[in-house]
């Protein structure tokens, strides 16, 4: 029985081949860290942070390559922004969709003074950007928003977003978990002081690795949360104020920044139009053939447009961990179900608390992937539908 991998969501597989043979060439014939050496192969390690810089900021619509900061992964670099910036009796405005990985850090500030709101979000998933308007306090200091959700796959309209936030002056971060490498972004157009990012979703690179992209003014203002050696300014024991040392202390995952600009190479070549389109293909004809499947909600929008190909199924005759059970049993199809670490997207969406099974798509996606699941869905449930009525 084939495999087929739809939780592309939680993590994209396969990666392109470039990308493990760049972490190789690395381990193997490179092997030097940036910033403390200047012999040849740790030039080699100096260049290739360079172009990954240069190519996330192209690819995210940022103009400066310093400010581009390389984390050790998505949840980390959310972290830096709300811990960073938040201070008891600030207040912080997030949406109704939010990952835990903005919610947890968010939580733990609330119990140090930070206040926070969520912005209502309808039942597809969707905020309404004015939404932001009527919950804007003279505390307000963030506005930090899920560009596209991981339960629904709904994408907000970020651009609207940060008109808003620029009028009042607050600054706007954007969590692109679902987004990066599937999306076009635009960090200068929409006028985002943060941007966090990971490297092993759309971007198509190893986990382990992500990048905060943040506004010059941003960073400035911003308390890093890890200090320490950086390789630079190393007669002084305060951290360097200078940009992207200010935010990188420590030895980087160097096997990590070769895969990923690998991986973010291939994503240019291919170009954001191109994967935003076969998503969007694959996307509208998975929801065409969930469409005639009867005793399911689709727990998200039905319109494949401004919308990721993320696409969560509640079961309504079949326990929805079964289902993705017998997925993956009979059908070979990797899905994963639950609440996918976002309880507020499923309170918002109606399916708290039994949760999803989530079906995510990637570049690798077939048609005929895309066909399997659908008529495995069709079987399950007309299974079901035959036993209920013995
Ligand atoms: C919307 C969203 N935010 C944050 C995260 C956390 O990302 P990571 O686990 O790569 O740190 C995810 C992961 O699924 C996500 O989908």
């Amino acid at each position: 029985m084939p495999v087929v991998y739809l939780d592309n969501a939680a993590t994209s597989f396969p990666k392109p081949p470039a990308v493990a043979a760049a972490m190789l060439r690395y381990m193997q014939e490179v092997g030097a860290s940036i910033n403390r050496g200047v012999y040849a192969s740790a030039q080699d390690a100096e260049l290739t942070t360079l172009l990954l810089r240069e190519g996330l900021c192209r690819l995210l619509g940022h103009s400066d390559p310093a400010h581009c900061v390389l984390t050790a992964g998505h949840t980390i670099g959310l972290n830096m922004i709300l811990q960073g910036w938040l201070k008891p009796g600030d207040h912080c405005l997030v949406s109704a969709m939010e990952h835990n990985a903005v919610m947890r850090p968010l939580h733990a500030l609330a119990a140090a003074g930070v206040q926070f709101d969520r912005i209502p979000c309808d039942r597809t998933g969707r905020l309404d950007p004015a939404g932001i308007r009527r919950l804007i306090r003279p505390n307000t200091r963030l506005v930090l928003l899920a560009h596209g959700s991981n339960v629904s796959g709904t994408v907000q309209d970020a651009a609207a977003a940060g008109r808003i936030c620029q009028e009042y002056g607050i600054p706007f971060a954007l969590d692109a978990a679902q987004t990066a490498g599937h999306w076009e972004i635009d960090f200068d157009g929409w006028g985002l002081s943060a941007l966090s990012v990971p490297g092993h979703k759309g971007l198509m690179g190893p986990s382990g690795i992500g990048a905060l992209l943040l506004s010059p003014e941003f960073a400035n203002k911003l308390t890093p949360i890890i200090t320490g050696g950086t390789g630079s300014a190393s007669d002084l024991e305060i951290q360097p104020s200078y940009m992207p040392d200010r935010f990188e202390s420590g030895t980087p995952n160097l096997p990590g920044i070769y895969g990923l600009q690998a991986a973010v190479e291939f994503v240019e070549e291919t170009g954001i139009a191109a994967l935003r389109d076969h998503e969007t293909l694959l996307t509208a004809r998975f929801l065409e053939r969930l469409r005639d499947i009867p005793r399911i909600r689709l727990a998200g929008p039905w319109d494949p447009v401004n919308r990721v190909g993320v696409v969560s199924v509640d079961f309504q005759t079949i326990d929805n961990a079964e289902a993705a059970s017998r997925l993956e049993h009979d059908y070979g199809i990797l899905t994963r179900c639950g609440l996918h670490c976002a309880p507020a997207a499923h309170k918002t969406l109606g399916t708290f608390p039994q949760g999803t099974v989530r079906f995510s798509l990637g570049w690798f996606t077939t048609p005929e992937e895309v066909d399997a699941a659908a008529s495995a869905v069709a079987e399950m449930v007309c299974i079901a539908g035959t036993l209920e009525k013995r």
